[in-house]
């Protein structure tokens, strides 16, 4: 079975990495971890990715000072050069140019922890909590120009409970962020190799 070959660009934890890494260890998996890369060297989702054997690399986004495409070049080299496939974005906390965006059109998704088209950007949960949402949840998208706004690939509701704070939330997210995003992976692999 031929796997495309996967990046998973992070910023921290790497919890989703880690969920992702497990996934794409599974023989009939349609794609293989073959580079974890993060814009801060303090990563701890780096150390995980060493002691899995997996290539690891740090490009600190702050060692080019504001030059975002500069940065994004250094990062598109590592990715040609481990013959990526296809990209996972999993805690990454930079927005990418739209030079980055349409070097790999079609084959960057990201997870989001709300329900997009709601709450797209930072403090969703809190956000949610402010508007008196029953539900929120957590999607998976491919990766347009625009922040947060590409097509859905796959979303998880996750009922609010009275008392909740935007911390209990957020933890309940993370975990059904943890069961979506290796399904919604598999369909991503399964569309582009379709395509
Ligand atoms: C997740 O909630 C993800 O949806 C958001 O940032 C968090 C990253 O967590 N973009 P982790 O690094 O995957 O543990």
């Amino acid at each position: 079975m031929t796997k495309l070959r996967l990046a998973i660009l992070i910023s921290g934890r790497g919890s989703n990495m880690e969920a992702l890494v497990k996934a794409t260890q599974k023989t009939a998996f349609p794609a293989e971890t073959v580079l974890v890369m993060s814009n801060r060297s303090d990563a701890a989702g780096l150390e995980y990715a060493a002691t899995h054997g997996i290539e690891n690399i740090a490009v600190p986004h702050r060692e080019f000072a504001h030059d975002r495409e500069a940065f994004e070049r250094a990062m598109h080299t590592h990715l040609q050069r481990s013959n990526v496939d296809i990209i996972a974005l999993a805690g990454f906390m930079r927005i990418l140019t739209p030079w980055f965006v349409r070097q790999w059109d079609g084959k960057l998704i990201n997870i989001h922890p709300s329900l997009l088209p709601k709450y797209p950007g930072l403090n969703t949960h809190q956000r949610a909590l402010d508007a008196g949402d029953e539900q929120a949840g957590c999607s998976v998208h491919w990766v347009n120009e625009g922040v947060d706004t590409g097509e859905i690939i796959d979303q998880r509701r996750v009922s609010i409970v009275k008392g909740d704070t935007a911390e209990t939330l957020a933890a309940r997210v993370l975990q059904s962020e943890h069961d979506l995003y290796p399904k919604a992976l598999e369909k991503a692999c399964y569309s582009l190799l379709k395509s």
